[in-house]
């Protein structure tokens, strides 16, 4: 594992959009996996900004997200798809066709989980994998268990996750206790994987995550197994290793 301490937020942002950015430059067709959650905000605003000066063009990158709550439709603002066009998709020369996460009104979760499946292999993999990590060590919406799942799937969100994502909502009631989230096969697939973190509060989950055994207990350890992780932390997050 390639592991970046940076000084603070700014930096983790910089160093993680000028990986996704030069990405796109060697493969301009190239498939990104991306993630919602308030770390990445700074790289998007970032690769907006180089998009804006000329230096990047998404025209023929495809995307495909982590996760989005179930019951949430495209238009609602607490969900994945709108916060994806909010804080990137809309400042960017991105097609919308090209703009993948799971579709939160499917009515047949199971088939939703599939067909997801089977349009990141038909775009030929991902690329590169964008990941945050959750303060119980979820990845994407993998929470902790006595198993790895590896392939999209529906989850219920544990107490934890729900209260962590009630910031962004008017109080936790309202935060959907389901979520689809890619699998950890899935995730693992991905031929480079760029996890960033920030935060004393991630200190201690980031130690067991990078240090501590593989186990589905800390879904994240298992990226300890990838063969090309970047890990970018700030130095709050970096705390104990
Ligand atoms: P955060 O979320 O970036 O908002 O901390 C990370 C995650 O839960 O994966």
């Amino acid at each position: 594992m390639n592991i970046i301490r940076t000084g603070d937020y700014q930096e983790m942002s910089q160093r993680a959009a000028r990986i996704i950015a030069a990405q796109i430059i060697l493969k301009p067709d190239c498939v990104l996996g991306l993630a919602t959650g308030a770390t990445p905000l700074k790289i998007y605003h970032l690769l907006i900004a180089w998009h804006e000066s000329g230096v990047l063009d998404f025209r023929n990158v495809k995307t495909f997200n982590l996760d989005e709550y179930k019951g949430l439709s495209r238009d609602n603002s607490q969900s994945y798809s709108y916060y994806m066009h909010e804080n990137l998709f809309d400042y960017v020369n991105i097609d919308p066709e090209n703009t993948s996460l799971p579709d939160g009104t499917s009515v047949d979760s199971e088939k939703e989980c599939m067909n997801y499946e089977n349009k990141i292999r038909l775009a030929g993999g991902i690329d590169l994998q964008l990941l945050g990590i959750g303060h119980n060590g979820h990845i994407g919406f993998n929470e902790p268990g006595n198993s790895f799942v590896p392939k999209t799937h529906c989850v219920n969100l544990q107490k934890r996750t729900i209260e962590a994502n009630s910031r962004f909502f008017a109080s936790s009631e309202e935060v959907p206790k389901q979520a689809y989230t890619m699998g950890i096969k899935t995730i693992m697939m991905a031929k480079k994987i760029l996890l960033v973190v920030k935060g004393r509060d991630k200190a201690e989950i980031l130690k067991r995550a990078i240090t501590g055994p593989v186990a589905p207990e800390v879904p994240a350890s298992i990226l300890q197994l990838h063969p090309n992780v970047t890990l970018i932390a700030d130095k709050d997050a970096m705390e104990y290793l």
